[in-house]
């Protein structure tokens, strides 16, 4: 997994460098028209994509308007905003809250499926983007998960994320992930460890909830060694 860096970027590089048979680029900050993902990245991840196809599914980077709005629609889904009610209140609450926070470069991927009609549904979705912390030192890249309700208990999280940090790392020669999460997300705790992400630290806290009430919990700090 994630072991197939990219040699760095010449000083002189455009904006847009075709690599593979992607397009390397920084990270979004606008919308954009969702792409599939396509295989050659790491095993480990055109693994994970055979897994998703398998099923229907596809991974799209890159989020239009049309997509911004289904994601805005999962965002609200009741175990979504359990641990992550930024996201309907905030990041997704509509296409402006969302084109503002794509202005802090963000990759959007969308876990989807195809209509009949050529659309894409949304089954799940999660984001990249540089960020760092003071609680995760050498923290270079921050990444989210969510997976909505039709696609839940169906062991799409981890091949998802797979797909996410390797495309991650390719198209946007990003490295050192991190992330936050809270410490009663047991299901997401499982999956980040399955991925490789190591606790580096946890602070305790008062989590927001989907009913807007704040419980006791602990907020952790993962990090993903040698990416
Ligand atoms: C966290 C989330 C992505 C997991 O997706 P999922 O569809 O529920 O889980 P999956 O089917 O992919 O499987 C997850 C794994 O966790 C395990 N798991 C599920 N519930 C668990 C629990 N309560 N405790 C421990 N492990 C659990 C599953 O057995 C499975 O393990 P396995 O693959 O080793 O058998 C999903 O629940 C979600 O989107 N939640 C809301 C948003 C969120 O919390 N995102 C993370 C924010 S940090």
């Amino acid at each position: 997994m994630l072991k197939s860096r990219l040699k760095p970027l010449p000083q002189k590089s455009s904006r847009r460098l075709k690599v593979y048979n992607q397009v390397m680029s920084i990270f979004p900050t606008t919308f954009s028209k969702p792409q599939a993902v396509k295989k050659t990245i790491s095993p480990a991840a055109d693994e994970a994509i055979d897994f998703l196809n398998e099923r229907g599914l596809t991974v799209l980077v890159g989020v239009d308007e049309e997509l911004a709005a289904a994601i805005s629609k999962m965002a609200n889904e009741q175990h979504i905003r359990e641990y992550c009610p930024n996201d309907c209140s905030k990041r997704f609450a509509d296409l402006e809250a969302t084109r503002g926070w794509l202005s802090h470069r963000h990759a959007v991927f969308t876990l989807a499926k195809k209509n009949e009609d050529g659309s894409w549904r949304a089954v799940g979705y999660g984001w990249s983007g540089p960020k760092k912390v003071d609680e995760v030192p050498g923290g270079e890249t921050t990444f989210a998960l969510r997976i909505g309700k039709a696609g839940l208990g169906q062991h799409l999280s981890e091949p998802f994320s797979q797909v996410v940090l390797a495309a991650t790392a390719k198209l946007y020669d990003a490295k050192n992930f991190w992330l936050e999460t809270w410490a009663s997300n047991a299901a997401a705790v499982h999956v980040y460890k399955k991925l490789g992400f190591k606790l580096v630290n946890q602070k305790p806290g008062k989590r927001p909830t989907a009913d807007s009430q704040q419980v006791d919990d602990t907020r952790l700090y993962m990090f993903l060694p040698s990416n």
